[in-house]
């Protein structure tokens, strides 16, 4: 085995350990609870009564129309809930865009971006 070409492989296998971690590991917020309620209908859904206004800033989102829906942030709401998303997850995405947190005050995309009109608001 040669150093060179194990190296682009021990890379890939960094980086999917990496992803799989972080795929969905805990926020900050992991210990949240969402209330007690009928997960069988849909967080957009029963969240359209519950929450009118946040569906609809959702909706008109770049998120929300291609429909990345509340758990992509928020968990499932059983085994995984987070109140105020961490935003390990959206590297996934948005790997080329590259913040550099040292040179701002903000700690998180959130301190910034509204998480559903994902607008600036800082
Ligand atoms: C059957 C109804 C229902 C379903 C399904 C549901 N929710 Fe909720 N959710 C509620 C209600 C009611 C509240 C409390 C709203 C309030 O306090 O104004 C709530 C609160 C929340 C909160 C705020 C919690 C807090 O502590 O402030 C978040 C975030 C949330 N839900 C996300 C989700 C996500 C993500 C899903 C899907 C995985 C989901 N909800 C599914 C009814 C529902
Ligand atoms: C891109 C990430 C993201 C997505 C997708 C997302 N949220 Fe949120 N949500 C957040 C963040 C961040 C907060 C915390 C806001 C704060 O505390 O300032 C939050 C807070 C909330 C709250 C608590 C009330 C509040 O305003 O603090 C509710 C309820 C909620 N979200 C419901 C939903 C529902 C329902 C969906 C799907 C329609 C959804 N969220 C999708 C990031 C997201
Ligand atoms: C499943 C993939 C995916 C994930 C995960 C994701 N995003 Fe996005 N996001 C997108 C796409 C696609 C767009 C639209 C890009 C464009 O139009 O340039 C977008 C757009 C945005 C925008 C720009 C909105 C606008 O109006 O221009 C912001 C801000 C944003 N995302 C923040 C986040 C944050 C914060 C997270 C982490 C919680 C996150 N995203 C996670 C796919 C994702
Ligand atoms: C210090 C504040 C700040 C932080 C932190 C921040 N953003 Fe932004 N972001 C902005 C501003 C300002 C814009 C310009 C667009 C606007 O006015 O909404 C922007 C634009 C964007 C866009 C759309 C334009 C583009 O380049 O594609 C996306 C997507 C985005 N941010 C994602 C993120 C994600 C994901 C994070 C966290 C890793 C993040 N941002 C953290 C301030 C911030």
């Amino acid at each position: 085995m040669n150093g060179k070409r194990m190296t682009p492989v021990f890379g890939a296998m960094l980086l999917a350990a990496v992803l799989f971690g972080l795929g969905f590991a805990p926020g900050p917020g992991q210990s949240d609870k969402h209330p007690e309620v009928d997960f069988s209908v849909s967080c957009v859904e029963c969240h359209r009564d519950a929450t009118p206004e946040i569906v609809s800033q959702w909706k008109s989102s770049k998120h929300g129309l291609m429909n990345f829906a509340c758990y992509m942030c928020h968990g499932d709401g059983k085994q995984e809930f987070s109140r105020r998303p961490g935003t390990e997850r959206c590297q996934a995405c948005h790997s080329a865009l590259n913040v550099d947190f040292s040179r701002t005050p903000a700690k998180n995309c959130f301190d910034c971006h509204n998480g559903h009109t994902l607008k600036f608001h800082q």
